[in-house]
């Protein structure tokens, strides 16, 4: 039976508000083997039972698992569509339809009233909320059959209706570059309808937009006040339709929130709320007109999908007093988000929270490598009943709660740590034999959780929280195993394309709140865009998506970007050779000089390297979007670049010039050694290793590509060794001693118990994690094709090693689930079960296998010295011996 098992929009289940007709994908299966599908059959109807059908394909001829739908399709805003897939295989075999995925159509442009605030220029000091509400009639004598309504804000905000919450997106509208590019929600208001009387409201906060931002901190980076844009749109059963915008009959009032920062935290008075403001009978005094405010409507868009929200709930592991006498909650893991708590008392009794990450090496509170952000929320009781309570427009990274005030005697069971980010649909699960790896795999989770907080940012706790290109590119393909991050990736590139200079240039944190701001900063007044390793942001996401989830779509709307990129560093560099003002090179490599941030290698090496690198994967695109003429006149940049490099950062003897690790590193694994001097390359590698007993001492640029360098060059057992080393620095010193995420530095907590500077201390920096991609990749051997990206075409690859007894993996591809299993057995015996999607095809690549023990059924044929098979879609169990 042919069966169609998951349906897609967009890369998402579900989709609430969209301008455009989405993507669908969809994955199948079958009880017979080697069937693909041949034809394909997708309806569009208005009704979830298909009776109006407005979209009706036919049969078509079509292998692939996704499509476009028409364009000519005409939508009408605020509506909901349903669609469904059903598939013909070669078997002549039709399957039922699929379930109907829906979506919800957005404003599509059409925005009736404007942006309206209860601030005005005078309140650009000030973080507190604002609410805005407006009351408005339902027919009573009419039947409802649906109610949607969109809104985006300058700021933040959260929409009640009726006194209920309206959806559970948090921190909307997320942060982008909003002079160009402001998102709006879209939600399902019909069933919060009352049938008459009815009150819409809106409660603001600074946020990104007008908060205090960065770490020199400015404030108001966007503009002085808050504002929403809203539209509220009911569809009787009769046809009729009601809209109602943000105009002057909205009012604007006060909120109970008197101060709410990004990286502050949040303070609120429950004796200043007036639990009615959102509802037809509450108070009007103390209410005034809302004003209108300018903002630029063209940039605001529908998300569709991927805001923040409640992802777990932690509950504290234990409460207990430090020896400097604080009382402290432990969550026992690091993570972004908030607390929820319950409590009970007098009115005006206040309960004071300060988020924390790490304890100091006396166990107590350890603050200083917050810098500037206080983490501190204050809570004042409104006082008599229970009292539930979490914060809005802020966030902590945080393990730990110093209680700074508490009504009476606290417990734990009173307290729930939320651990909020962008949603993203579920990634690979993946343990092995080696509980240390199995935490090291959890803490680079942890990682990606804590820093996809609707940007990726560097770190959640400090004030930086910020889109650093760099950490941003060096994790990516990581998170694409971890996590469905295409939607997430996608939306910030649109705001990377904004934010690039006229001149191609790439700031080096998107959104850009650093350009024009930092003339007085030691680091940033050198220059704040264009840095390698870090823009190359730019051409190294858009190309990893389309890897790895077949995003072509993504890839062609870059394109401009990533040629402007590239455009860049020609224009810069000198003879193929580029550097560019500030670099921040193999930033925080261990080879820096005492005290310095800046790594050892050079940075014309660094810069030239990701210039060719960043060149070929733009000659690559090219060709993948069928831009022939483009491909081959970047493939010749590219050896011109090649060519330069050779000769500037190789000695005749076939030397690198820079006797680092990073330096081998980038000329390996980037193929920019002549094949005569690769054996001398790694050698050399070898013995910078071996000069630090096996230690890396490389920074960011060089330390997510340090396994795979061995790997690819012979020496997968040295790989092994790297990953698996548990002595200072390392991956799993940081687990031994106690990680529960990544750590910005090799040396945050030192052997010794001290730590490095608190200046730039952050314990959960996703950018180490990024060898999260060669456990996946190689460990594992889940690779993806270029070829056939997507995972069409699977290579099943993995690396054994006899330290580790088993590892399991799988990766939910586009296409369906593809698992890896490989356990050994005493006599270095290695069995490897696999299992390959309906629709996808795989080549089983064994370099480390000396004999085929039971091929499993597959043709085994060895070349180039590596046992190799091809299969289609099934299950597989090989048996081998290890060489
Ligand atoms: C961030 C980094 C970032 C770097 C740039 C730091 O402050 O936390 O992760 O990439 O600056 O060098």
């Amino acid at each position: 039976m042919l069966t169609v098992t998951h349906i897609t929009l967009n890369y998402a289940d579900e989709l609430s508000g969209v301008d455009k007709l989405p993507i669908v994908g969809w994955q199948y299966t079958s009880d017979k083997t080697g069937v693909v599908q041949t034809d394909r059959s997708i309806q569009i109807a208005s009704d979830p039972d298909f009776k109006t059908v407005i979209f009706d394909s036919g049969w078509q001829q079509r292998t692939l698992c996704n499509d476009n739908l028409p364009e000519q399709l005409a939508l009408h805003p605020s509506q909901r569509y349903y669609v469904r897939v059903r598939l013909r295989d070669s078997h002549q075999q039709v399957s039922e339809w699929s379930r109907a995925a829906c979506f919800i159509t957005g404003v599509m442009g059409n925005w009736q009233g404007e942006f309206i605030s209860a601030e005005t220029p005078a309140d650009s000091a000030n973080s507190a909320g604002s609410r805005l509400r407006r009351a408005f009639s339902v027919n009573k004598k009419k039947t409802v059959h649906s109610a949607f309504v969109h809104a985006t804000a300058m700021g933040l905000y959260q929409l009640w209706l009726n006194g209920k919450r309206v959806g559970e997106d948090e921190l909307t509208p997320g942060w982008t570059s909003y002079r160009h590019h402001l998102l709006y929600q879209t939600y399902d208001i019909t069933d919060l309808l009352q049938p008459e009387h009815n009150m819409l409201g809106a409660e603001l906060g600074a946020g990104w937009f007008k908060g205090d931002m960065g770490f020199v901190r400015h404030r108001n980076i966007y503009g002085e006040q808050t504002g929403l844009l809203c539209q509220l749109v009911i569809h009787y059963d009769d046809g009729e339709q009601v809209t109602i915008g943000s105009d002057r009959q909205w009012q604007a009032g006060h909120s109970p929130i008197l101060f709410s920062e990004i990286y502050d935290g949040e303070r609120y008075d429950a004796t200043l709320d007036d639990e009615k403001w959102c509802q037809w009978s509450g108070s009007t005094t103390a209410w005034r007109d809302a004003l209108p405010v300018a903002w630029n409507k063209k940039a605001v868009t529908a998300q569709g999908a991927g805001t923040v929200r409640e992802s777990e709930r932690l509950k504290p592991v234990s409460v207990f007093v430090t020896p400097e006498g604080d009382t402290v909650l432990d969550f026992g893991q690091i993570i972004s988000g908030w607390v929820e708590f319950r409590v009970q008392g007098n009115a005006g009794d206040k309960v004071v929270l300060r988020h924390f990450e790490v304890l100091d090496h006396d166990g107590n509170v350890y603050l200083d490598n917050l810098r500037t952000a206080q983490q501190c929320i204050e809570y004042t009781l409104r006082g008599g009943e229970e009292e539930i309570w979490r914060p809005h427009f802020t966030f902590q990274g945080f393990r730990y709660v110093k209680v700074e005030q508490w009504p009476g005697e606290i417990t734990a069971a009173a307290l729930s740590a939320i651990v909020l980010h962008s949603q993203m649909a579920a990634g690979g699960t993946f343990s092995c034999s080696h509980p240390g790896l199995n935490q090291l795999y959890q803490n680079i989770l942890w990682g990606l959780k804590g820093n996809f907080i609707d940007v990726p940012t560097d770190c959640p706790q400090r004030d930086e929280r910020l889109g650093w290109t760099g950490d941003a590119q060096i994790f990516c393909r990581t998170a694409t195993y971890m996590m469905n991050v295409r939607n997430f990736f996608s939306k910030w590139l649109v705001d990377l394309a904004c934010d690039q200079t006229p001149e191609g240039g790439v700031p080096h944190v998107i959104p850009d709140i650093i350009t024009g701001k930092y003339d007085d900063n030691w680091l940033l007044s050198q220059g704040t865009h264009s840095a390698a390793a870090w823009a190359d942001a730019a051409v190294v996401i858009p190309w990893t998506l389309y890897l790895m989830y077949g995003d072509k779509i993504t890839l062609a709307r870059q394109y401009d970007s990533m040629c402007a990129w590239v455009n860049f560093m020609q224009t810069h560099s000198d003879n193929h050779i580029w550097n560019y003002k500030l670099q921040f090179g193999d930033w925080v490599a261990l080879d820096a000089e005492e005290g310095s941030y800046f790594g050892a290698t050079p940075n014309e090496l660094t810069c030239t390297a990701w210039y060719a690198y960043s060149t070929l994967l733009l000659a690559k695109s090219a060709q993948a979007l069928g831009k022939v003429a483009d491909a081959e006149k970047w493939y010749s940049l590219y050896d011109e670049i090649l060519t330069a490099f050779r000769k500037a950062f190789f000695t005749p003897e076939g030397n690198l010039t820079a006797k680092t690790q990073t330096a081998h590193i980038l000329a390996l694994t980037f193929n920019l050694v002549p094949d005569v001097w690769r054996q001398q390359t790694i050698d050399t590698l070898l013995s910078l290793l071996d000069e630090h007993d096996g230690h890396l001492v490389t920074g960011f640029v060089g330390t997510p590509l340090f396994c795979h360098a061995l790997s690819e060059n012979g020496h997968p057992h040295e790989a092994w060794s790297l990953l698996l080393k548990d002595t200072f620095p390392s991956w799993l010193y940081q687990v031994n001693a106690g990680a529960t995420t990544i750590w910005e530095h090799w040396d945050g907590l030192k052997p010794d118990g001290s730590m490095w500077s608190a200046d730039m201390n952050s314990f959960n920096h996703y950018a180490y994690g990024a060898v999260g991609e060669w456990i996946w990749r190689v460990a594992a051997g889940i690779e993806a094709d270029e070829n056939a990206p997507g995972f069409e075409h699977v290579i099943i690859r993995p690396r054994p090693d006899a330290r580790i007894q088993w590892l399991k993996a799988t990766y939910p591809s586009v296409l369906g689930d593809i698992s890896v299993h490989w356990q050994i057995a005493s006599k270095n015996e290695v069995t490897l079960n696999f299992s390959i999607p309906a629709a996808s095809r795989a080549t089983v690549m064994l370099p480390d296998a000396n004999d085929i023990i039971d091929s499993g059924g597959l043709m085994f044929n060895r070349i180039a010295e590596c046992w190799q098979a091809q299969t289609g879609a099934g299950e597989y169990s090989i048996v081998f011996q290890l060489k």
